[in-house]
Formats: C-alpha cells, structure tokens, sequence
C-alpha cells in the first residue's frame, strides 16, 4: 500500500481537566500508558504507517511534551557511561522516532481551530490528523487502509467505530452508503456529539483523520459548532455534501482494538489491557490481576 502522504498533524493543546490535579503543571499527553507517554503510542503509530513529519500542536505547558521527543544529553551520557545499553535505547527511541514540528493553537477555540493551525505546515497535500486520546492497537493496523482509500478514492477518509448508542453522544456521528468494500463507507452526513435520539447511526469518528487540503479552507468559515467550538466534523460534513468541490468523505471501519485515554476509567483500562500482553509484564500481571479480580466480590 504504497503513499505519497508523508504529514501527521497531531492536536495536543487540550487543558487535560479530567485529571486534574495529575495534569496542572504537565500534559495530559504525558500521562504514562505503562511506561510511554500517551503522545508516544501515537507518534509511533504516525510513522508505523509512513507518516514521518509529524506536527504537534501544542499550547501552554506543553514544554515536556517538546523535551520528550528531543536529545537529553546527560541522561545518555550516564547510562552510556554505565554501559546501560537497554535503557539508553528506550531514551533514543523517542528522539529518533520522527520529524517533529510545534506549533501553538493560541485560543483554544476547538478541534477544528487546532486542525486549521497546521495548514502553513501542511500545504497544498493531503495530511493525517491522529488525536491522542485513542491509542489503537499496533497489531491493528488502521491508518494503512485509510492513507490507501484516501489515495485510490482522491477524498476524505475519517475512521468510524461501532459504538453502544448510549455512547453515540461521546463522539462524531456518521450517516452513511454502503461501498463493495464491507469496511468502507462513503458518507452522507456528519453530527458532532448527537443524542442517542438524534444520532444517524451508531457509526462514531475516532480520532483517526486522512484530510484533503481543502479542509483548511472550509475550517476559514466554519462557524462554532457543539460547546461554541470550532468543530473538525462540521467542516467535514460540509465536505461530506460538497464532492465535486471538496472532495467527498468515505470512512474506514475499524474492528481492532482501540484504547481510550480520554477519561480516567478508560484510562486505567487501557493500562492494564496493554500490560497484560507485554512480553515484560505478563507473567507477573496475569496471575495477581486473577486473584485481584476473585476478590472484588
Ligand atoms: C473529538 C471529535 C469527535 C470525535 C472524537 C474522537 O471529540 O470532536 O467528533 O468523535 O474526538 O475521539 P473529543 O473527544 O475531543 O471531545
């Protein structure tokens, strides 16, 4: 599935108030999932799929975030001089994983807003967006199908999840066609945070975007949408009715594992989901994670 989109922008300029007071002087992005960073799944899953020029944006506080992805020349020159190779390389991956760029959001004015930020970065090509309170599975590949849909099909691709209806409201709802593909659809119509009532179907957005670049210029008029914020999929539901102009947007479902971040429950669940598969971790976990959970009655 060969590309020729080599751009990932990824909004990371959220304030993190559901953990609060973990996240008053540190980004929600740096909360460890074991023991990465959030932000590092993600940018590892940008450049799993050839996404190597990765753009952040970022706000205040939002150093650390910087400082993760750069040279910490103490700390490799000691576990160097310790011959401490293993660790040495867990402090190098981070730093030779990507192309990295920052940028501010300034006003957080929404996703759409934050989105519209990276069009100088981005240009005239299309671009990923990966948001990163989803961390999807690295043996589930996602991002490959839709940087190939996006290319074949010259439009729009958004992820969409099979969601209970009581969750519909959490997310962006797609009305949708069938394609010959069982895993794509193209989409007819896009409602940010529906109610149950209200909801198209229960196809919900991921955080997972293939954009065309005329995003940006409907992002110059979209108006505050749900929470008065400048919402990414409003400006794709226009995209979604406009496919002679914009290109049209298809969706990729996705029936792998996803972890979310987001909140603190789903949080602690994609930490104990993700360590009780590690190689490292497993055999320690699994055993007391049973005794553990036979005692909660
Ligand atoms: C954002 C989008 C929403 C999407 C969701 C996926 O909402 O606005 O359409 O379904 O991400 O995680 P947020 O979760 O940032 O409120």
């Amino acid at each position: 599935m060969g590309t020729k989109i080599t751009k990932a922008v990824i909004p990371a300029a959220g304030l993190g108030t559901r953990f609060l007071p973990a996240t008053k002087a540190m980004p929600k992005e740096m909360l460890p999932v074991v023991d990465k960073p959030a932000i590092q799944y993600v940018v590892e899953e940008a450049v799993a799929a050839g996404l190597h020029d990765v753009l952040m944006v970022t706000g205040r506080n939002k150093n650390s975030l910087e400082n993760h992805f750069d040279r910490v020349t103490e700390l490799e020159a000691l576990l160097e001089q310790k011959g401490d190779r293993e660790r040495l390389a867990k402090v190098n991956a981070s730093t030779d994983l990507a192309d990295m760029h920052y940028v501010r959001q300034g006003d957080p004015l929404g996703l759409g807003h934050a989105v519209l930020r990276a069009k100088m970065h981005v240009g005239n090509e299309p671009f990923a967006v990966l948001l990163g309170d989803d961390i999807i599975d690295s043996r589930d590949p996602l991002l490959d199908k839709m940087l190939f849909e996006q290319e074949s099909r010259n439009t729009s691709v958004v992820a969409l999840l099979e969601v209970d209806p009581s969750q519909i409201h959490l997310y962006g709802a797609a009305a949708i066609e069938v394609t010959d593909d069982p895993d794509v659809v193209r989409i007819t119509g896009l409602v940010e945070k529906p109610s149950a009532a209200d909801a198209p179907s229960n196809l919900a957005i991921i955080g997972r975007y293939v954009l065309r670049p005329e995003v940006f210029e409907v992002l110059e008029h979209t108006k505050p949408g749900k929470g008065n914020e400048i919402q990414l999929t409003d400006a794709l539901q226009e995209m979604a009715v406009t496919p002679e102009t914009t290109g049209g947007v298809y969706g990729v479902i996705f029936r792998g594992r996803r972890y979310d971040t987001g909140d603190r429950v789903d949080y602690i669940k994609a930490i104990v989901q993700l360590a009780v598969d590690r190689d490292d971790l497993r055999d320690q976990l699994r055993p007391w994670l049973r005794e553990f959970a036979a005692t909660l009655d």
